[in-house]
């Protein structure tokens, strides 16, 4: 992984998240390069000893986490003890946006099942006040896909199909634009509610922990 602007952040909040990982704990792993930073630093602990259970929210992570001799399973039908992923965007109230990798359905089936929710970003994902800066990611069916991204244009300042990608679920995603957005609870409904919409990529109030890195420290904002 090279060392870009943001990535000295990404690996401060994941060595940070690492202190909330006990024992026999099942714990969601996320994905995207914070996530890849957690399971890296996650699988010196097992090295070491640590017993857990990772559930993998993508075919990447499934596949990193595996090589790097991390138990993981891929199906699952119990509790996660804490999830532990990145985000693109993160609001004054710990509203996200994430998708930036195309794996926002699996990794909201995550999020949803987990009694902690430990969000990891370096300090450039904040943003002050409502959400504004990321195109909102939207998985929809490819079956007419035109039709489901037409309804989203309607709603949306501009919307755009991500150019030669599939999510691991065989679907399309549309990234678009809404401005600011100061319902986002409202707008996530509004958005699964068009038919081919299979999830979007708005996570309101479901963070439990966002752990920011940046350079020198870290901090954490709990919910
Ligand atoms: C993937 C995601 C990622 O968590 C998000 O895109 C942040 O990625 P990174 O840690 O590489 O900045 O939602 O679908």
């Amino acid at each position: 992984m090279s060392d870009k602007i943001g990535e000295a952040g990404k690996k401060s909040a994941a060595k940070r998240a690492l202190s909330y990982v006990r024992d026999d704990m099942t714990i969601g792993l996320g994905t995207g390069t914070t996530a890849a930073y957690f399971i890296k630093y996650l699988s010196e602990q097992v090295d070491d000893g640590l017993t857990i259970t990772g559930i993998p929210t993508s075919r990447a992570t499934e596949k990193m986490a595996k090589k790097l001799g991390i138990k993981v399973l891929a199906d699952f039908n119990g509790v996660i003890d804490i999830d532990f992923d990145g985000a693109d965007e993160v609001d004054s109230s710990g509203n996200l946006v994430k998708g930036g990798g195309g794996a926002l359905t699996r990794e909201k089936i995550i999020a949803a099942s987990s009694r902690m929710f430990i969000v990891m970003v370096d300090d450039s994902k904040l943003t002050e006040g409502n959400l504004s800066r990321s195109k909102i990611p939207v998985e929809i069916l490819p079956f007419m896909y035109r039709l489901t991204m037409r309804k989203l244009e309607n709603m949306a300042l501009s919307c755009e199909l991500r150019k030669s990608f599939t999510t691991d679920n065989g679907n399309y995603i549309i990234d678009c634009d809404f401005g600011k957005i100061s319902e986002p609870a409202h707008l996530e409904s509004q958005i699964k509610m068009l038919p081919g919409v299979v999830e979007v990529g708005l996570f309101v109030k479901m963070a439990s922990k966002i752990i920011v890195g940046s350079k020198d420290s870290s901090f954490e904002l709990t919910y």
